[in-house]
């Protein structure tokens, strides 16, 4: 089976550059005029079945899928798998962030362990962000690391945790604490796994999308702004093309920076230092993490305006289209006070000094330190 063969129908293919480490994001296409439902499945699982096959020796595949979508997704592909005479084993995980956790991960190991695991078998991870990164931590530490393909079922996975490498697991009280840069083989992204999710979910990872458009691409800011109805619709075309320009552009900035060295890649997380301090104010329960983004891309921007590195303008076109998206950009209990002192303790703090990422415009945005509390919220202490 031809990989490029398989693929030329119905996937878009992005690479990410990164050396020896490059891989390919296969897009499983949603031209709705060419393609039904079924044939894009078949397509979907023939591309990832291609992908392996692409990969030399492999001697098993070892399934890590998330528990609430381990039947509809994750079993057809260890049944076809193991049709087509290749060892697959599956494990399930609880869905839900507490899953990034020692004890999940332990039970990863102990499952690689006994399904004889060994270095020339291949992971393929299958679920949102949380199986993404705990999978992808396992893959990296087991025999010192084991190949893994990202199979992302969430929006928020497709645009933005399965590119990248970033891998790990929450500690007790400190979220992502621990993990490794691993990079993915392959990422596989069906967007028909979307029509499960729910739209709460769908619109949080929205954000990181609107976020891509503010960072690095006016262009795409406006292909939002004059799509916003047929994405919140979830337009087949619009929804292909905004995954594939948001892996496009994070793929573009992973590239340049993959480690976080110089800078660059710290732009990615445009509106996160509020965002981390809310999820955390908040214990993690009340606001999904592109819900919280959504406000700390308004609390960013309004802090850019006093700072006068914009105009109000640019903050009413941002939150203008988050709100048309269906995204908050405030929230009632929200305390500055409280905010800050937790902000302090964002893991981008450098010499006591937090940096914050802020625009200059639609389309660029600027390192930022020595930003004042008046600043960030508009009061004083
Ligand atoms: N590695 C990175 O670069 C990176 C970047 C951003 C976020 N993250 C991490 O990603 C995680 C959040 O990811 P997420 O938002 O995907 O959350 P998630 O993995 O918890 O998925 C959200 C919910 O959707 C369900 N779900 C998944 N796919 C589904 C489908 N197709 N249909 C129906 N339900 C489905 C899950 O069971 C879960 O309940 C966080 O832990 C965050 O730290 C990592
Ligand atoms: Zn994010």
């Amino acid at each position: 089976m031809s990989l490029k063969q398989d693929l030329a129908d119905v996937f878009e293919v992005i690479p990410v550059s990164l050396a020896d480490r490059s891989y390919l994001i296969h897009l499983c296409g949603a031209s709705s005029s060419k393609t039904n439902k079924e044939s894009l499945i078949k397509g979907f699982e023939n591309a990832l079945l291609a992908v392996l096959g692409e990969l030399g020796r492999c001697s098993h595949v070892v399934i890590v899928a998330d528990g609430s979508i381990a039947a509809p997704y994750a079993k057809p592909i260890q049944d076809k798998l193991q049709s087509a005479g290749t060892r697959a084993s599956l494990l399930a995980i609880p869905s839900g962030e507490q899953s990034k956790s020692i004890a999940e991960l332990a039970r990863i190991w102990e499952f690689l362990l006994r399904e004889k695991t060994d270095r020339a078998s291949v992971m393929i991870a299958i679920g949102g962000g949380v199986i993404g990164d705990l999978a992808g931590f396992a893959a990296a530490t087991y025999t010192r690391g084991i190949r893994f393909i990202q199979v992302p079922t969430t929006l928020l996975a497709m645009v933005d945790s399965s590119v990248g490498g970033k891998t790990g697991i929450n500690l007790p009280t400190a979220k992502n604490m621990v993990g490794a840069f691993w990079q993915p083989t392959a990422v596989v992204i069906n967007t028909q796994a979307l029509d499960s999710l729910p739209d709460r979910e769908f619109r949080s990872g929205l954000a990181e999308v609107v976020k891509y458009g503010v960072i690095l691409d006016e262009e795409f800011f406006e292909y939002l702004e004059s799509h916003a109805v047929a994405i919140g619709g979830r337009h087949p075309e619009s929804i292909q093309h905004i995954i594939a320009r948001s892996c496009q552009l994070k793929a573009e900035v992973v590239s340049k920076d993959e480690y976080e060295t110089t800078g660059l890649r710290a732009i990615l997380n445009y509106g996160h230092t509020f965002a981390h301090a809310i999820e955390a104010d908040t214990k993690y329960g009340q606001l999904l993490h592109g819900e919280a983004v959504s406000i700390g891309m308004h609390l960013a921007a309004q802090t850019a305006v006093r700072r006068g590195m914009i105009d109000a303008s640019i903050v009413d076109r941002q939150s203008t289209l988050l709100q048309r998206l269906g995204l908050p950009i405030y929230f009632e209990g929200l305390k500055p006070a409280r905010l800050w002192e937790l902000m302090q303790n964002d893991k981008k703090v450098e010499n006591g000094k937090l940096a914050f990422i802020l625009p200059t415009r639609i389309g660029h945005v600027e390192r930022t330190r020595n930003v004042t509390f008046e600043e960030a919220f508009g009061v004083q202490t």
